[in-house]
């Protein structure tokens, strides 16, 4: 089945208070190995830990950051930022003519990890200066490093360490690139519903296509790209867990909102995608989104694509 990641495991946060709580390696191994994994758990048990077998928090605070590290090079060669912007551009510019409010729009980004995509969107002014730029996650050791990042590169955003869904400020559009997978279930609803109960206008998650070669590239690529063998390891079971189009336009059809999807499987060359948006926005946004994306517009379908499809 091998269906956990490792770092989801070596790492706990209280969710109430943020504080980090204490990870025992036998029990991370122990479920590893009930997940049918073995060369998980052999991994996991050259972690180290103390006398008592809790795994060292800071060796896994650098372990994580040097994989996110590397995962950050893998988004530059697979340009992703220049994807995100593709659809983000158009998606503020509906936000701009549908809205009353002039601005500041903020964007905020859902699990940043290392801030590579809110870096990017300040280094490159790519959206515009009325866009705030904040990255929010739940790792204090990640968000402390891609706000040195942002401070050492001199760029102009916002890091925070926390639940996305529990700041003071609220958000106009929430993204988010490789988060989706770590949802599963009802918890995939919820992570919607979340959005579509906040002042927010849209959304625009971007995950692993589910296309049958998406395991099978990601093995490729992790394996020329990533030294540590967590990275490929978790690297190529987040492609086996990505979700399906069928399930995310489904979790995103929440009331409120108006699910679509960005180049959906069966419409595009699956050499080519390898990361694509499920986006929600409020009703009123659709057709000034549309117009925005001109001629790619043919790429937005709605829940009633499913349906064409399995005709
Ligand atoms: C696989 S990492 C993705 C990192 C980054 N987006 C990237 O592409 O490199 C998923 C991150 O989501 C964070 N996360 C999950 N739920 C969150 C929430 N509700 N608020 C903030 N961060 C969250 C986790 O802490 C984890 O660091």
């Amino acid at each position: 089945m091998h269906q956990l990641e490792i770092s989801d495991l070596i790492t706990a946060v209280d969710p109430r208070s943020g504080l980090r709580l204490p990870v025992r390696r036998a029990e991370v191994i122990e479920q590893l190995q009930a997940s049918g994994d073995g060369r998980a758990a052999g991994i996991v048990a050259g972690l180290p830990a103390d006398q008592d077998g809790v795994l060292d928090p800071d060796a896994v605070d650098r372990l994580l950051i040097s994989v996110h590290t590397e995962l950050q090079r893998l988004s530059e060669e697979l340009r992703i930022g220049e994807r995100l912007v593709h659809v983000l551009g158009p998606l503020l510019a509906a936000v701009r003519a549908t809205t009353r409010q002039s601005g500041p729009y903020c964007l905020v980004d859902v699990g940043c990890g290392l801030g590579c995509l809110v870096r990017w969107l300040a280094a490159t002014n790519a959206l515009g200066a009325d866009v705030e730029l904040i990255g929010v996650d739940l790792d204090a050791s990640l968000v402390g490093e891609a706000e040195r990042l942002a401070h050492a590169e001199g760029l102009n955003c916002r890091f925070i360490h926390g639940n996305a869904f529990d700041m003071p400020k609220a958000a106009t559009v929430y993204v988010s690139t490789g988060v989706l997978h770590h949802f599963r279930g009802a918890a995939l609803t919820e992570f919607f519903k979340a959005q579509a109960t906040s002042p927010a206008q849209a959304f625009c998650h971007f995950d692993i296509a589910a296309t049958r070669l998406a395991p099978i590239g990601a093995w490729i690529y992790h394996r020329a790209r990533m030294r540590h063998p967590l990275g490929r390891h978790d690297g190529v079971v987040s492609a086996r867990r990505a979700h399906s189009d069928e399930t995310l336009l489904r979790a995103a059809d929440v009331p409120g909102i108006r699910p679509l999807l960005y180049e959906p499987r069966g419409t595009v060359n699956p050499f080519c995608t390898t990361l694509r948006p499920v986006i929600g926005v409020r009703p009123p946004l659709e057709e000034p989104l549309r117009r925005a994306l001109g001629r790619a517009a043919r790429r937005l379908v709605g829940p009633e694509y499913l349906v064409e499809a399995a005709r």
